[in-house]
C-alpha cells in the first residue's frame, strides 16, 4: 500500500467523520503530510449532535503525529496525564464515569493502585491457563468453518477468539457471548450506523450498553463472591492488595474496560493480517514454512500494521513545549499511535508489511509508560495461535470480497471480511 496525498495540509480535518470514511491510502497520505508539515496540528472539536446528555464543546485539540513526540508524552505522565477529562477526545460527562471511568482514565497513585489490584488476576498461573484455552478455542473456531469453503472472517473467525477468551477469563457463560459482543460493538463502534443507527442518541446508546454490561458483572460478582472459582472475576472480587479491595464501581468499570479492550482490538489485528496475507501471499508462505521462527517478528508487525487503537488522549498539566510547539496547560493532546507507527524517521519503508521487520519498536500497544497495554501478552498469544491454526489447516484461505470498514476515528476496525478456501474436513 502506498499513501495518496490528495489533501493539502490546510484541507485536512481530523474532526470530520467523513475524513475517517476516506480510503485508507488517502488517510495515510494525510497523516504523512501532517508528520512532515504540521506534526502537532491544532483542530477545532467536532460538535456532538443529537445527544440527550450535553457534551459541552471543548477548546479544540492538538493532533500529535510524530513517533518521537508521542513517546516523549507517554513517558511523562506528570506533564501529560490521562485523568483530566478522559483519554477520549471529549471530556467524559459525569453519568459516563460510573461505567467508563476506569483506570485507563486515571493517573498514579490511583491508577497504580488499581493496576496492582487487577494484575492479581494476571498471575503466571492465570496466564498459563489462558494459553491452553486459546489453543483449544482456536481449534474449535477452525473446526466450525473448515467445511464451509467460505465465511465472514470477522464474525466467524477473528472476533470469536478474543470474545471467548475474555468471557472465559471473566467467567461469562457461553449463552451471554452474543450479548457481550453486541454491547462492546456499541461502545467502540458508536459512530458507525451498523451499531448505532443514524440519528439515534449516541450518548444514550453508550450509557445503556455500559449499564447492561455492568449489570452482568454485578450478577457474576455476586455469584463468585459466594461460589469462588479460578476465573478472573473471582480473583478480582477477592483481590486484597495491602488491605485494599476494588469498590463496586471500580469492578464494573474495569470489567467494561477489559471486555471492550480485549475484544475490539485483537480481532482487528487478526482481520488486518488476513487482508495483508492475501495481498502478499509470499509472506503467508514464508510464515507457514517456518512458523515458530518467524512468529516473534510477525506478531509485532501485525500489531504495527493494524494499529487497532488509532489514538489515546493526554492532557497537559502545565504550560510546556514539545518540539517547536508551545502547549498551554489544559491542552488536549491526541497521540496518534497509528501515525507514529508509519513514521519514516523510525521505520524503514513504513508502508511495507514485512513479517521479518526487525527492529520494530511500534507503539500499537501504547507508548512506554504506566498505561502500556495490560493485555499485550494475551493479544500476542491470540494472534499467534490463530494464525498457526489457519496456516496449518486452511493454508489457501484468502480474502474474496470487499472489506467493510468501521466508520470510527478511534478504532481501525473491519466489520466484515469475506474469505474463501478449499473445503476440507
Ligand atoms: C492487538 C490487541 C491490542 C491492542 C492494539 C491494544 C492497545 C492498547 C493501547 C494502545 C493501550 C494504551 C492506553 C493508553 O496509553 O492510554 C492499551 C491499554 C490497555 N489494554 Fe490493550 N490492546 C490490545 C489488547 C488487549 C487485551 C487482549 C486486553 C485484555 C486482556 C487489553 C487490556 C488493556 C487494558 C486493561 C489497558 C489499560 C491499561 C492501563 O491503563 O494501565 N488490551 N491497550
Amino acid at each position: 500500500m502506498e499513501p495518496k496525498r490528495t489533501l493539502a495540509v490546510d484541507e485536512i480535518d481530523l474532526s470530520d467523520l467523513e475524513f475517517w470514511a476516506l480510503p485508507l491510502e488517502e488517510r495515510e497520505g494525510a497523516f504523512q503530510t501532517l508528520r512532515e508539515e504540521r506534526p502537532i496540528a491544532f483542530f477545532e472539536e467536532p460538535e456532538v449532535m443529537g445527544t440527550s446528555i450535553p457534551i459541552p464543546p471543548g477548546n479544540g485539540y492538538y493532533a500529535v503525529t510524530r513517533y518521537a513526540d508521542i513517546v516523549e508524552m507517554s513517558r511523562n505522565p506528570e506533564v501529560f496525564c490521562s485523568g483530566a477529562g478522559a483519554t477520549s477526545l471529549f471530556d467524559m460527562p459525569p453519568p459516563f464515569l460510573e461505567f467508563f471511568g476506569s483506570m485507563i482514565n486515571m493517573d498514579d497513585p490511583r491508577h497504580a493502585r488499581l493496576r496492582r489490584i487487577v494484575s492479581a488476576g494476571f498471575t503466571p498461573r492465570m496466564i498459563k491457563k489462558f494459553e491452553d484455552d486459546v489453543q483449544r478455542a482456536a481449534t474449535v473456531i477452525v473446526d466450525d468453518v473448515i467445511e464451509k469453503g467460505e465465511c465472514d472472517f470477522v464474525t466467524e473467525v477473528a472476533a470469536r477468539l478474543p470474545l471467548k477468551i475474555i468471557c472465559d477469563m471473566a467467567g461469562i457463560p457461553e449463552n451471554d457471548y452474543d450479548f457481550v459482543f453486541s454491547r462492546s460493538n456499541v461502545i467502540l463502534g458508536a459512530t458507525d450506523p451498523e451499531y448505532v443507527p443514524e440519528g439515534a442518541d449516541i450518548a444514550m446508546a453508550l450509557l445503556q450498553a455500559g449499564q447492561e454490561l455492568s449489570q452482568l458483572m454485578e450478577e457474576l460478582a455476586r455469584h463468585r463472591a459466594e461460589n469462588p472459582s479460578d476465573d478472573l472475576t473471582s480473583a478480582l472480587v477477592s483481590a486484597n492488595v495491602d488491605g485494599e479491595q476494588l469498590t463496586h464501581q471500580e469492578l464494573a468499570s474495569f470489567f467494561i474496560l477489559l471486555v471492550v479492550a480485549g475484544n475490539e482490538t485483537t480481532r482487528n489485528a487478526i482481520s488486518h493480517a488476513m487482508e495483508q496475507l492475501t495481498e502478499h501471499p509470499d509472506q503467508a508462505e514464508m510464515w507457514a514454512s517456518d512458523f515458530d521462527a518467524l512468529t516473534p517478528t510477525a506478531v509485532e508487525e501485525i500489531v504495527r500494521w493494524a494499529s487497532p487503537v488509532i489514538f489515546m488522549r493526554r492532557t497537559a498539566t502545565k504550560d510546556c513545549r514539545v518540539g517547536e510547539t508551545d502547549l498551554p496547560e489544559g491542552a488536549k493532546l491526541i497521540l496518534y499511535y497509528a501515525s507514529g507507527n508509519r513514521d519514516e524517521d523510525v521505520f524503514d519503508d513504513p508502508y511495507r508489511f514485512d513479517l521479518r521487520r526487525d527492529p520494530n519498536p511500534h507503539i500499537g500497544f501504547g507508548g512506554p509508560g504506566p498505561h502500556f497495554c495490560l493485555g499485550a501478552h494475551l493479544a500476542r498469544r491470540e494472534v499467534t495461535v490463530m494464525f498457526r491454526e489457519l496456516l496449518a489447516r486452511i493454508p489457501d484461505i484468502h480474502v474474496s470480497g470487499e472489506p467493510q470498514r468501521l466508520r470510527s476515528s478511534f478504532i481501525n476496525g473491519i466489520k466484515h471480511l469475506p474469505v474463501s478456501f478449499s473445503k476440507s474436513t
